[in-house]
């Protein structure tokens, strides 16, 4: 493959879909460029780019072979418990309260925007008192969605509890209640789509998860402005736990506040505010900001997921998308052995060997008695052919290796 035509499908793709060509596996983009020029008949990447830009269908069956579709039933649960105790503190107390609006954006195959609507309707809302919108830039999975019917891949942990009497068993899988069916449009348009929904009414709550991560910094701008937009004032933002605002310099216009297992954030006063503000009272009281230190378990409970999550993305070589989450997790938790030890591997993988030598002595700075740490210390040491530093971490790790074994 020539390198030029590939930059261009990259910066075509960024521009378009806001795909950061680093969240990718090494290759995929390639691979999935390939395939479709193989489709149409053609072999010239140069030609292909060029087609591409020139066509809207084109760049939607690239886009298919390249976004990530993952996702299933009551993901992370506890945003959730979180609606469902906003409805039961508000929306239930006060039946004079306009619609709840609720915008799931990206929606993939349906499975957030269905959790969302039977959690509302497990809290008891009426069905005529809230609507759900979703969206997603993939015609393929919003066919899925729409279909409503799921493999058991789609049901992982809580969630099968959660959505016991919304299914019937079908041929491919489980069939959704039609009932809950009906209670989401389904939409397909891209999150940085400059007019998405620009006459339509703003939302309470917005559900924006596992999205961000996958972006490049000016499509993370461009969808935050999006969220900015199509959010009441009072609203509530609600992020996937690896995904990041602003960056790169750049402040963002949401607060988090609230549960931090959550990720619930809220629009910084500053931030455009419309004259429905006026209108509506505010949804709920603005939770404090629970300060990282104040909440040691919960922060540590979502940095362990974050590495958890970071060991997944490492496993499937979507390196770049690690390294963030190791970061977030830093960020988070503040420095960890595993954490570093993770971000070692991963450099080490890139053929990074001065950044993986300095993640691993963070390790054993950490952990001194970190025995894979020292290894790969060894390991680096003897690449770099001092045998006297190589033998001496092995020395370490031999020792530790036998206090565990004794
Ligand atoms: C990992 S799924 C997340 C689904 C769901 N929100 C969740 O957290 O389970 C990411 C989805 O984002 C969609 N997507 C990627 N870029 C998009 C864009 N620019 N606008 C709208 N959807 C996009 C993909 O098609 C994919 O379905």
């Amino acid at each position: 493959m020539k390198a030029g035509g590939l930059h261009a499908i990259e910066a075509l793709l960024a521009d378009r879909i806001g795909l950061d060509p680093a969240a990718l596996p090494r290759g995929m983009l390639g691979r999935a460029a390939k395939k479709r020029m193989e489709e149409i008949g053609t072999d010239d990447l140069a030609s292909y780019a060029l087609k591409l830009a020139a066509s809207e269908p084109e760049l939607l069956a690239l886009t298919e072979e390249v976004v990530v579709p993952e996702t299933w039933f009551f993901r992370d649960e506890q945003p959730f418990a979180w609606l469902r105790d906003q409805i039961a503190a508000r929306w239930l107390k006060e039946p004079a309260l306009p619609r709840l609006r609720v915008l799931s954006l990206p929606c993939s195959s349906g499975e957030e925007p269905f959790s969302i609507a039977i959690a509302l309707s497990k809290a008891g809302l009426p069905k005529n008192r809230f609507t759900i919108d979703a969206v997603d830039v993939s015609a393929r999975r919003l066919e899925s969605a729409r279909a409503g019917v799921y493999s058991a891949n789609a049901f992982r942990g809580p969630a099968a509890t959660a959505t016991e009497g919304f299914f019937q068993p079908h041929a491919a899988g489980f069939e959704l209640d039609p009932a809950i069916r009906a209670l989401v449009r389904f939409h397909r348009a891209s999150a940085l789509d400059p007019n998405l929904f620009k006459s339509a009414q703003l939302y309470h709550i917005i559900f924006c998860r596992n999205l961000l991560i996958y972006l490049c910094s000016t499509a993370r701008e461009r969808v935050e402005s999006t969220l900015d937009r199509l959010l009441e004032p009072d609203g509530w933002l609600v992020l996937g736990h690896a995904d990041r605002l602003g960056g790169d310099g750049r402040a963002t216009r949401f607060q988090a506040v609230g549960d931090p297992a959550c990720f619930t954030y809220r629009k910084l006063a500053a931030s455009s505010p419309t004259p429905s503000a006026i209108r509506h009272k505010p949804i709920h009281k603005t939770s404090p900001i629970i300060p990282p230190a104040s909440r040691p378990s919960v922060q540590l409970e979502i940095a362990e997921d974050l590495l958890a999550e970071a060991e997944t993305l490492a496993n499937q070589k979507r390196h770049a998308l690690a390294v963030a989450a190791c970061e977030r997790a830093i960020q988070r938790n503040g420095p960890s052995a595993r954490a570093y030890h993770l971000l070692g591997t991963i450099h080490h993988a890139q053929g990074d060997r001065d950044r993986a030598e300095d993640c691993f002595r963070k390790t054993v700075y950490l952990d001194p008695r970190h025995e894979l740490s020292l290894l790969s210390l060894a390991l680096l040491a003897e690449q770099k052919g001092d045998h006297a530093a190589a033998a001496g971490f092995r020395r370490r790790a031999k020792r530790r290796h036998s206090a565990e074994t004794n």
